[in-house]
């Protein structure tokens, strides 16, 4: 671990601008910075840079940070490595802590695995290029399916003699523990005697996505073997078969500048499409995607396409699981491969133009393709049919990012055209799922809130009964005050208090549940007090780079980057407009009277349905006197709030 000193004195260098500036070119617009999103095509720039607050944010495609997100996200480098690259850019020297015993022992297992992958690698490739063997039986068969030596030495593609223990030898000489070489799957131990466990079989090696070698896949020459035709590495410390796309090393660029990823079953199938100039692929070793390889993909492109042939059983572990793709934001699409052809066969046979124009033509939406699928099942069982409506709006409800509204609608439209059923049923059925979810999910986020919190003089207040709509209001009005506490918290409210203490005030600590609802909101509030208290300076860059990831981009999200001054001050403010800093009473006031608000509303109700179910009458006027007071309260506070008419 990097010692907090060595955080500190890299947090105290960075300047987003200038580390941004050095990727992007930015120019001055207000107090911020524009420039052309690095992240998306664009050729307006909607690509936001905020010194003052230490962060970017893209309104094209939604992306946000501070510095290091900004680096990890372009680099694709994790925390760590992150920090490792500013360190290096502003010459801090990384000291790193005593790590604990046990994870010293996994560091050193891996160290140890990943030293005899390379190893392997190496003696497996020379096996293939240099001895008689490898040339007259691996490469010769390589080369018969049509594989060039350049793309066989780029995919470090290798041979293991088939006499039985040349590499375990090598490596016993080499002075490599047995006990790694067991574990790294390379060698298996036959009566006392160690064996290759891949002997005469070709060996592909799996990187990971910077490079280093996590394991291996070997594939038999002669498939009349009874042998299974592939073995691959057994988990280990770094071999995780759940985290490893096949061939991310070498489709990290070409993924991020079709801005798709393409997904295949085999390890063939992604050498044959890079042969064919497809560099865009990945294989997933034809099991279904995990949440992590989802997440992997996701960290390049929004885009994945998957080609499988048609009637792979791989087709269905496909698509099972993919309604978590759709939850992650990701627009699946999927192409099937005619003829029990797979895609190292199929580009093989037609082509590289004719395979990339068959993609291009075939790629079929995968909503619409379960669909279809499903449709065909169902026949003409009605019972059935009205099955698939649900399960179709149930799968359509999983994209429910704000910014992904249109692509909803979409979906509705089109759906509802192939079940000839009425656009607006299918819409409800769609939005009560949604409720549904957003009910069960409590750490639920509201992105939407720009408009709203934009004009401090419009507080918003419910208008209906309309309880989703309630709820958003709630949402949004918690976050502005969030927002407010952070922003203005430590300039004077008046006299020697602090914004910070007037809040604190305003939002007794017993009933922080009922004023702040979203408990996600509330740990920020409950840290930020912490902090405050504790005589540390609450400052949002001390938020954005605490180790709390998820509390950071929640903090990025309360706060805005805007360029755009909203019409409504235009027309109200002529001539000089003030600053939300200028209007900062104003809004904390607002802000703080809706939570107010909000909670006596629901004392009221409380108070309402005790009364009704009080015995004696003395409790009965207690009750009323009660009542009488709360609703005092109420009015005066929606005095305060100037025009709003309470249900
Ligand atoms: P070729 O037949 O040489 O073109 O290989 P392929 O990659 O097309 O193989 P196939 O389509 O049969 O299988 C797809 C992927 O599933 C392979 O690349 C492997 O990752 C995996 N796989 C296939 N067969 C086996 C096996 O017997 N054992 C294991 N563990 N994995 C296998
Ligand atoms: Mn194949």
């Amino acid at each position: 671990m990097i010692t907090q000193e060595t955080i500190q004195q890299i947090l105290s260098r960075i300047d987003i601008y200038e580390i941004v500036g050095s990727f992007v070119k930015l120019k001055k617009r207000g107090a911020n910075y524009l420039g052309l999103c690095p992240f998306h095509n664009e050729k307006s720039p909607s690509f936001t840079v905020s010194p003052t607050k230490e962060i970017y944010k893209c309104f094209g495609c939604g992306k946000s940070g501070n510095a290091i997100g900004f680096i990890m996200e372009l680099e694709k480098y994790s925390y760590v490595e992150a920090l490792k690259w500013l360190a290096n850019k502003y010459g801090v020297t990384i000291e790193e802590t005593e790590t604990s015993p046990e994870v010293k022992l996994i560091q050193q297992a891996a160290d140890s695995l990943y030293i005899i992958n390379n190893f392997a690698r190496d003696f497996f490739a020379n096996a293939l290029f240099e001895s008689e063997e490898g040339n007259d039986v691996a490469l010769s068969y390589l080369k018969q399916r049509g594989f060039r030596e350049d793309v066989i030495r780029k995919f470090q593609l290798g041979y293991d003699p088939a006499s039985g223990n040349q590499f375990a030898q090598a490596a016993t000489a080499a002075q490599y523990s047995p006990e790694y070489l067991q574990k790294s799957g390379l060698v298996v131990v036959r009566d006392g005697r160690a064996m290759d466990n891949y002997r005469g079989r070709i060996i592909f090696p799996v990187h990971n996505q910077s490079g280093k070698v996590l394991g291996f896949g070997a594939r038999v020459i002669k498939t009349n073997d009874k042998s299974p035709k592939y073995i691959n590495t057994p988990e280990n410390e770094i071999y995780v078969k759940s985290k490893i796309l096949y061939g991310s090393y070498f489709a990290r660029t070409a993924i991020d500048k079709a801005d798709e990823c393409l997904l295949v079953e085999g390890y063939t199938d992604v050498v044959s499409l890079h042969q064919a100039g497809v560099e865009n692929v990945v294989a997933s070793g034809g099991t279904s995607l995990t949440p992590d390889q989802l997440r992997l993909v996701k960290k390049y492109t929004n885009n994945l396409t998957i080609i499988y042939d048609g009637d792979s059983a791989g087709v269905k572990a496909a698509l099972r699981g993919l309604d978590l793709a759709l939850e992650e934001g990701l627009n699946v699409k999927l192409v099937l491969i005619p003829d029990k052809e797979d895609p190292d066969s199929y580009v093989n046979k037609v082509g590289a133009s004719a395979f990339i124009e068959f993609v291009k033509e075939q790629k079929k939406d995968f909503v619409l393709f379960q669909l279809g699928i499903a449709l065909q099942d169902a026949g003409n069982d009605s019972n059935k049919k009205s099955q698939i409506v649900n399960q179709v709006a149930e799968t359509i409800s999983k994209i429910n990012k704000t910014e992904e509204f249109t692509r909803r609608q979409d979906y509705i439209k089109q759906v509802s055209e192939i079940l000839k059923i009425e656009e607006a049923g299918l819409n409800a059925l769609v939005n009560k799922f949604i409720r549904d979810k957003v009910t069960k999910d409590e750490t639920r986020s509201f992105r939407n809130e720009q408009a709203a919190a934009e004009d401090a003089d419009t507080t918003v207040v419910p208008e209906t009964g309309d309880a989703e709509l309630l709820f958003q209001r709630d949402e949004l009005n918690e976050r502005a005050m969030l927002r407010s506490l952070l922003e203005f918290g430590l300039m004077k409210w008046e006299n020697a208090k602090t914004v910070a203490e007037y809040i604190f005030e305003q939002v007794p600590e017993d009933d922080l549940d009922t004023f702040i609802c979203n408990p996600a909101l509330r740990d920020i509030f409950t840290r930020y007090k912490t902090w405050y208290r504790e005589g540390l300076e609450p400052t949002i860059k001390n938020f954005l780079y605490n180790e709390d990831r998820e509390m950071n981009s929640l903090v990025i999200n309360l706060m805005e980057v805007n360029t755009e001054i909203s019409p409504n001050w235009k027309q109200k403010f002529e001539g000089h407009i003030p600053t939300r800093e200028e209007l900062f009473k104003e809004e904390v006031i607002s802000t703080l009277k809706y939570l107010q608000l909000r909670k006596i509303k629901k004392l009221i109700d409380e108070n309402q349905r005790e009364m009704e179910q009080a015995g004696s009458s003395e409790d009965q006027m207690n009750f009323l006197a009660l009542h009488q007071m709360l609703k005092t309260m109420e009015i005066d506070l929606t005095k305060g709030l100037g025009t709003v008419i309470f249900k």
